[in-house]
């Protein structure tokens, strides 16, 4: 059956790569994924790979993505990137408050909220990551920790941002781990959200917005995880990092 969303496929190269490297990736998944028109295709290198790999991805059906943004236009914030900075090279997706920002760096759904603001203000899609912890799954948890940080991380966006936003549903405990969501389990979750964006917009925007799930993403789990009624898409990371197994996980999706 023809999905209603088109499946959107992201590789977080996270904290990996030298520019070298990165062009190396890049150019493989290029001839690898060059006839591919059903899936849309991002990547997120570094930042400092975004230049040499946007170079690469002009004449090609790979979106380049930023892993991360800071929230304000620009000034006095040492070490942070501005969507102003993105947009010089041609970014146009951002990953923002991956479980990994939230564990390591502090980032709370409130100040998500902020960057996805910032980012669609410069015209940039955020992929806005949710997530429960193991701890907070056995606790039975799961369905309140995805709506705090789903109404939390969305505050403030618009209708029209909203349909311009995606949503990756990475449970913490799946994320580098090899053990990825059941398929019950991942649409269990992603039936969820997007039940909570009815309630928070309409029916027509629950829809159309598009739902990634991550963790442990491999070409084996591909086609089963792919072809849930509510995932739209997937967020990898560990098997972004090489042509073979991001081009496969592609291809088994179609
Ligand atoms: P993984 O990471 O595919 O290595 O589990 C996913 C992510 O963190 O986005």
């Amino acid at each position: 059956m023809e999905k209603e969303r088109k499946l959107i496929i992201a590789g977080n190269w996270k904290m990996n790569k030298t520019v070298a490297e990165a062009v190396d990736l890049v150019k493989g998944l290029k001839l690898e994924l060059a006839g591919v028109k059903e899936v849309d295709l991002v990547v997120c290198p570094p930042f400092t790979a975004l230049c040499e790999v946007s170079k690469l991805l002009l004449d090609s059906n790979i979106r380049l993505g930023a892993q991360n943004m800071n929230e304000n236009p620009a000034g006095a914030y040492t070490g942070e990137i501005a969507a102003f900075m993105l947009k010089e090279f041609s970014v146009r997706y951002v990953i923002l408050g991956h479980s990994e920002r939230r564990t390591y760096f502090g980032e709370t759904d409130e100040w998500v909220a902020r960057k996805a603001r910032a980012a669609h203000a410069a015209a940039l899609k955020p992929i806005v990551c949710v997530g429960e912890t193991l701890e907070e799954r056995e606790q039975g948890r799961t369905e309140a920790v995805l709506e705090r940080q789903v109404r939390g991380s969305l505050a403030g966006l618009t209708r029209e941002q909203i349909l311009e936003t995606i949503i990756a549903y990475e449970p913490v405990w799946a994320i580098g781990t090899g053990r990825n969501a059941t398929p019950e389990q991942a649409q269990q979750a992603h039936a969820f959200i997007r039940g909570l964006l009815a309630g928070m917009y309409d029916d027509a925007v629950a829809r159309r917005v598009r739902i990634q799930y991550g963790g442990s993403v491999k070409p084996s789990n591909a086609r089963d995880l792919m072809c849930l009624p509510d995932v739209d898409g997937a967020l990898v990371g560990g098997a972004s990092l090489e042509v073979r197994s991001f081009a496969d996980i592609v291809k088994n999706s179609i």
